[in-house]
């Protein structure tokens, strides 16, 4: 059985792109296997490629301490991007980039099965909802597969806007209430729903 760690190690020997040639290390992701949550950011930055793991700067640090405002630990949730290497100069990922990177956020998915997947920012919101503008769709989320998909703004986004930042603020003080859907929904059913949720037919919310 594939283990993150394994996919920890196919994404440090990836030449499947170019970001291979300038990343310092790969960002895989970090967290428990078993998280309830899972944080889908966009990339890599310069501390994340400089200490190997998502989100350790300003835009970690915010999201850290939004997360605590409503007892949520850094430590109980899993945390990535969509692409796994630093773009040079913090350019936005090509396509090509997110195409060749999507195996591994994929088997991540399947690995950890979160009840609630975050996006942060339009890269990650765009694997779920292809057309759709984060201002408009922001907070609100989509039901399916026992599963909740929950856009945000980038934390990064509300560090430079004083209103994307009331944004974020609000739409993580709903995530309480979602865990607690979630939970009321396998109890309901007297068994994880989660664990039966699939992520390959999310192109289905592209209708949101
Ligand atoms: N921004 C991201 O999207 N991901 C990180 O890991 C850090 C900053």
């Amino acid at each position: 059985m594939t283990t993150l760690r394994d996919i920890a190690e196919q994404i440090s020997n990836c030449q499947r792109c170019p970001l291979h040639y300038s990343r310092r290390h790969p960002v895989p992701g970090e967290g428990p296997s078993n998280a309830k949550i899972m944080f889908i950011g966009e990339a890599p930055g310069c501390h994340e490629d400089r200490q190997g793991r998502p989100f350790v700067g300003a835009s970690g640090h915010l999201l850290e301490e939004l997360l605590n405002d409503v007892g949520i630990q850094r430590h109980d949730v899993f945390i990535t991007n969509v692409v796994k290497c630093r773009p040079p100069g913090n350019r936005d990922p090509e396509p090509e980039e997110i195409e060749a990177c999507k195996p591994f956020l994929e088997q991540q998915i399947e690995i950890i099965r979160p009840k609630l997947i975050v996006t942060l920012g339009r890269f990650s919101m765009q694997r779920y909802f292809p057309k759709a503008s984060i201002s408009r769709i922001h907070g609100q989320p989509k039901r399916a597969n026992g599963r909740i998909y929950y856009p945000m703004f980038h934390p990064a986004a509300a560090l430079h806007q004083p209103r994307w930042r009331a944004a974020l603020e609000e739409d993580v003080r709903r995530i309480p209430d979602l865990l607690a859907e979630l939970e009321a929904m396998s109890g309901a059913t007297g068994e994880d729903a989660a664990a039966n949720a699939v992520d390959d037919n999310y192109e289905q919310l592209s209708l949101f």
